[in-house]
């Protein structure tokens, strides 16, 4: 007999609201193992505020070591109420995505039926895009410095680096991806060439140099203002958007609060030939913390993306058709606090729903 796949899985937990969250992933995770037979061999980890705090230590190079040999990482949140703003979110998350050379921030913006959008007159048919933010260049690089910082006269430079290899596998990644979505096969670049005429420049030409091989793929171009406007009056234009790091992040927090908050909303972290991590996009939620009141769909939705990736499609199907099951019937609100339901009765419905059908 065939032994069933098996998977390695790094879980970090993480911060404030990430521990209860992950535990319903991997509840939703391994009822979809079950029904298709695949195995997980999951490795937790104790990275985050809380260890900083006690060892000092954020992410010691043998754990980054261990990190590589997994086929997978499921991040729950990272960010602690007594540790300064920028300690763990760059010593930790954004050096996981740089160090794992994790390029692609694949984010999809979906609305299920029976979740509330605040957009009038926009439905299911409406939101239904994605987007796919470059990850480790732009203004999250680190590049820039002060000059006589502290007094009147400081200079603060924050700098915008893109490379050409750097923004070029990203647009293939994109384009790449938008062929193999669907059928609509349209990529929007979201960048601000009237302005930012160096770094939306090399996107431009990148772009249009790419889209030559692509002749399948309908090419669009909005600046970032303007996407962030279309974005909420006519979500229906975009199939995939590929933008920058920056403004990747920002748009991609309009893309969640159409699709029903942070609440639902989940993404992965790509390197397409190395290890990828999958994270709940809210952030560690300090007031909600300990409660089981934090909504567990979007750290749920990161493991469905975490399948997909991992090559079990119908596993990922599994546990997409059991949420749209919740959010179609049992839950009040997905907003935290508001379900009508705990954390763990949410994860237990969906959980339920993928061993039952
Ligand atoms: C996100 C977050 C992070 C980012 C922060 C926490 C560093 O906002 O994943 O979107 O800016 O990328
Ligand atoms: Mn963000």
């Amino acid at each position: 007999m065939m032994s069933p796949p098996s998977y390695r899985i790094a879980v970090i937990p993480g911060d404030g609201t990430g521990p209860e969250v992950i535990r319903e992933a991997l509840k939703a995770l391994k009822a979809a193992g079950t029904r298709e037979n695949l195995l997980f061999d999951l490795q937790h980890y104790d990275l985050g505020g809380d260890r900083y705090l006690k060892t000092g230590e954020i992410l010691p190079e043998s754990v980054l070591a261990e990190l590589r040999q997994v086929d997978a990482i499921l991040l729950g949140a990272i960010g602690h109420p007594d540790v300064k703003p920028g300690i763990l979110e760059k010593g930790l998350l954004l050096e996981l995505r740089f160090r794992l050379d994790q390029y692609i921030n694949l984010r999809p913006v979906v609305l299920y039926p029976g979740v509330e959008t605040p957009l009038k007159d926009k439905g299911p048919a409406e939101i239904n895009f994605v987007v796919v933010r470059e990850n480790t260049e732009g203004l999250y690089t680190g590049g820039g410095g002060f000059l006589k910082k502290g007094t009147p006269q400081e200079v603060a430079i924050q700098e915008s680096i893109n490379t050409r290899f750097g923004v070029e596998r990203c647009l293939r990644y994109a384009f790449d991806y938008c062929r193999k979505r669907n059928q609509r096969k349209k990529l929007t670049l979201c960048g601000k060439t009237n302005v930012l005429t160096y770094a939306f420049d090399l996107w431009e030409r990148v772009f249009h140099e790419v889209a030559a091989e692509y002749p399948d793929v309908t090419t669009d171009y909005g600046h970032v203002d303007a996407v962030s406007m279309w974005m909420i009056k006519n979500p229906e234009w975009f199939d995939v958007i590929v933008t920058d790091n920056m403004f990747g992040d920002i748009i991609t927090d309009i893309g969640a609060i159409i699709q029903g908050g942070l609440g639902i909303a989940a993404g992965g972290n790509i390197n397409p030939a190395g290890v990828s991590m999958f994270e709940p996009i809210g952030g560690s939620a300090p007031k909600y913390t300990g409660q089981n009141v934090i909504n567990p769909l979007a750290a749920i939705g990161a493991a469905a993306i975490m399948l997909d990736h991992l090559g079990q499609p119908a596993a990922a199907a599994r546990i997409e058709d059991a949420v749209r099951k919740a959010v179609a019937g049992d839950i009040r609100s997905l907003a935290s606090g508001k379900m009508g339901k705990s954390t763990t009765e949410v994860g237990d419905r969906v959980a339920g729903y993928i061993a039952a059908d």
